[in-house]
């Protein structure tokens, strides 16, 4: 059919093979490989098992106190990049399952060898031995490091991931262990060979069992190989990072069709021109998806940018002490972290009625709203001006506690008129003009105060905390706060 039925678009229909046996038990696959090698499922090998009294025996219902796992259920497996192992909530739950996904080129592959390769450092040092015996699993003395790490390459030969491993630092990394293929049973037989606490698979979109009838990367083999996985983890308590693309659109090519079936779902996001690169959970069943991590690409692979330093400050190189006509930093809560972000707007001629307003990074609900209020309280002709605002560095600023500066960035911008340098703003805009208090406004002014910022209006209801350096203007109406742009 050349035009769908159901939307009316055309050419949109894709051809999909039914695979023989789909209404199969996903779980079969696995647990039949796993016998196949001798192993006896639900025989935990290298980490902890989940549901410690054999996951593939038909599972009884418990009382939820007695629902845990042989470790107990907060154990983590902790990767040493500080930044990944905040996102994920405090390292790798073992029996989880993690999908990694982002543009392609963004750095999934080096954030993952570094991390295994740190991983891999820390299992010699805690007194694990490396032989290949099978037999005697060495387990590390420290739950919170795994015994051995594998590093399943599909895309490249285990020659070019050791030549990039060397380059980061992570080439003699004496618990990593790294395979290229892409047939996942065999996956799954060097996994039971090798019985490491963490899995990494990378990618995923590359896997392929040879037992079905679609094409390797088509949606029935992806899904199908993702559910296998997911049991294997299960099955073994061994904890399995899957890398997988997203392309810019962010739907096709697999990952989000995977989301549902994994426990944690992190992209990373940033432009692959710049530095800068920010790691985002979108679904964690084990922490919050508030936090994000931060990293700064450099030629030795991936540089964690822990102090959250401000990312407009960083991004624009301005720093605090030059002034910028409509550009003001806020310094925004993303999780427990504080953040200094510049805020930055520009107005141009446009037409009434059909002015554009546009904003990159930012809730442009909130942009119409503060557009407004700028209208009603502070007398700015905005009705025929084209409004663009964004938020540097590619970090989306929700929070209402932006509001003051996006604000004070606009009006900037129509005035010509900058705020003076090391000046920031924070504060929730209401729609009578005024300036509404923040939640955390001591860490945020602290944060404020520690990059060298020495002014920040904030709202005139809170008490701001005395830090030295740092001058807090509290400011009670939209207008009051416009009087500070010079
Ligand atoms: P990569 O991890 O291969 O991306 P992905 O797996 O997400 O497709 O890394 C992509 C880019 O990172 C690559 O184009 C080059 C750059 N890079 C560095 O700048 N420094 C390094 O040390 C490494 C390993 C990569
Ligand atoms: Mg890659």
């Amino acid at each position: 059919m050349g035009k769908c039925p159901d939307c009316g678009a055309w050419d949109a229909l894709e051809s999909e093979r039914i695979e023989k046996g789909a209404g199969q038990d996903p779980q079969r696959g696995v647990v039949e490989a796993w016998r196949a090698s001798g192993a006896d499922p639900g025989q935990m090998l290298g980490g902890g098992a989940i549901g410690g009294s054999g996951a593939a025996s038909t599972p009884v219902a418990v009382p939820i106190a007695q629902a845990t796992g042989a470790d107990g259920p907060s154990r983590r497996l902790v990767t040493g990049i500080g930044e990944l192992d905040r996102v994920l909530g405090g390292g790798l739950v073992p029996g989880s399952v993690v999908l990694i996904g982002g543009d392609p080129g963004i750095g999934k592959s080096t954030l993952m060898l570094q991390a295994a390769g740190l991983m891999g450092g820390k299992a010699r040092d805690q007194g694990t031995k490396g032989p290949r015996d099978q037999d005697s699993i060495p387990r590390s003395p420290d739950p919170s490091v795994p015994s051995r790490i594998l590093y399943v390459s599909s895309e490249e030969s285990a020659e070019q991931v050791r030549m990039r491993a060397a380059r980061l630092g992570a080439a003699s990394s004496p618990g990593l262990f790294v395979l290229a293929d892409t047939n996942l049973a065999r996956i799954v037989e060097q996994t039971r060979k090798v019985a490491p606490g963490v899995l990494v698979i990378d990618s995923v979109q590359m896997i392929y069992k040879a037992d079905l009838d679609a094409a390797p990367g088509s949606v029935a083999q992806l899904r199908r190989c993702c559910a296998e996985l997911v049991y294997l983890a299960k099955l073994s308590g061994i904890a399995v990072v899957l890398v997988g693309h997203v392309t810019k659109e962010g739907r096709l090519a697999g990952p989000r069709l995977l989301e549902h079936l994994v426990d944690a779902v992190l992209y990373f996001e940033g432009d692959r021109y710049h530095a800068h690169r920010i790691l985002r959970g979108v679904k964690n069943r084990f922490g919050t998806t508030l936090e994000i991590g931060i990293f700064e690409m450099t030629g030795e692979g991936l540089r964690e940018v822990p102090g959250g330093l401000g990312i407009g400050v960083l991004d624009g190189d301005s720093g605090p002490r030059e002034a910028k006509v409509g550009a003001v930093v806020c310094p925004v809560m993303t999780g427990t972290r504080c953040l200094l972000v510049e805020l930055q707007a520009l107005t141009a001629t446009g037409f009434i009625g059909a002015a554009k307003r546009k904003s990159s990074g930012l809730d442009s609900n909130r942009l119409a709203m503060i557009i407004a209020v700028l209208e009603q309280h502070a007398g700015l002709r905005l009705a025929d001006r084209d409004v663009f605002a964004s938020s540097v560095g590619g970090l989306r600023v929700a929070e209402p506690a932006a509001d003051l500066a996006l604000l004070l960035a606009i009006a900037g911008a129509h005035h010509k008129r900058a705020i003076a340098p090391g000046t920031g703003a924070v504060g929730e805009v209401g729609l009578g003009g005024e300036v509404r208090s923040v939640t955390q406004l001591e860490q945020r002014i602290r944060e404020a105060g520690r990059l060298g910022f020495t002014r920040l209006l904030v709202p005139a209801s809170q008490r701001p905390t005395k830090v030295k350096g740092l001058e807090c203007v509290q400011v009670k109406t939209v207008s009051r706060a416009i009087e500070e742009l010079g």
